[in-house]
C-alpha cells in the first residue's frame, strides 16, 4: 500500500491524499485482491461473520475481504432521513472533509445480534464513519471484532482514539505526515 500510495497517490490542498486512479474511482483490480488477502489475513482468527461498510468507496475494499474470509458484505447507506421506518438502524456521522452531517442506515434484517462483525473502510481520518459504524452494531446486539482499513490518516486522530478506547484498528498503511515534500508513514 505504502509503495502504490508513493508511485500513483496525490497530494492535494486541504490534507487531501487523491487514490482514484487505484483505489476510489478507478480500482486496480489486482491490487485490490491483495488487499483483500491482507485483510483476511489479519482477521483470519477472529470469528468474522460479516464486514460492514459505507457506502460508496468502502464497497470495494470490503468485497475484496469478505470474498477471501469468506462471508457476507453489508453496506450502511447515506442520507436516507427521507426513508427512516421502524426496520432500520440509523445514526448521524459528521464528516471532516466534506463538512457535512449524513444520517447513515442499514436495515435491521441483514446485522443480527450475536454476530461478530470486521468493519472495512477505505480511509480513517477523525474516525466518524467507523464511530456511526460501531454505533450501528451496538445497537444491534452484534459484537465489533475490528476494522480494517486500506489508509489511515495519522495525523488526524481518530485511529489513535479508537485504539485507545481498546478498537482492534488495522490499517495497510498509516501517514503520520503528508506535506508536498513527501509522506512520512508509519513503521508498523
Ligand atoms: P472520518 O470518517 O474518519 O471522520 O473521515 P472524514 O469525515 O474526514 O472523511 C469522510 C469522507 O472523506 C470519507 O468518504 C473518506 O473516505 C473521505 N476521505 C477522507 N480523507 C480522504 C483523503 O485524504 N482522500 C480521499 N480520497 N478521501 C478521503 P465518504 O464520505 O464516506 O465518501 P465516499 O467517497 O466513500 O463516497
Amino acid at each position: 500500500m505504502e509503495e502504490k500510495i508513493l508511485a500513483e497517490g496525490e497530494i492535494l490542498p486541504g490534507n487531501i491524499l487523491k487514490v482514484g486512479n487505484f483505489l476510489n474511482q478507478q480500482i486496480d483490480t489486482d491490487f485490490l485482491k491483495e488487499i483483500g488477502k491482507e485483510i483476511a489475513r489479519l482477521y483470519k482468527d477472529s470469528g468474522v461473520t460479516k464486514i460492514f461498510t459505507i457506502e460508496a468507496s468502502g464497497i470495494a475494499i470490503a468485497v475484496a475481504a469478505g470474498y477471501e474470509l469468506g462471508v457476507p458484505v453489508v453496506f450502511a447507506k447515506k442520507n436516507r432521513s427521507d426513508n427512516i421506518s421502524g426496520d432500520t438502524y440509523v445514526t448521524k456521522v459528521d464528516s471532516f472533509t466534506h463538512k457535512t452531517t449524513n444520517t447513515i442506515v442499514v436495515s435491521r434484517e441483514f446485522i443480527k445480534a450475536g454476530e461478530k462483525i470486521l468493519i472495512v473502510d477505505d480511509f480513517l481520518a477523525n474516525g466518524n464513519a467507523l464511530i456511526g459504524l460501531c454505533d450501528i452494531v451496538k445497537q444491534a446486539g452484534a459484537t465489533v471484532v475490528g476494522a480494517a482499513i486500506a489508509i489511515e490518516k495519522g495525523f488526524q486522530k481518530g485511529g489513535d482514539m479508537l485504539r485507545e478506547k481498546g478498537l482492534r484498528v488495522e490499517s495497510l498503511a498509516i501517514l503520520d505526515s503528508m506535506t508536498y515534500d513527501g509522506i512520512v508513514f508509519r513503521a508498523q
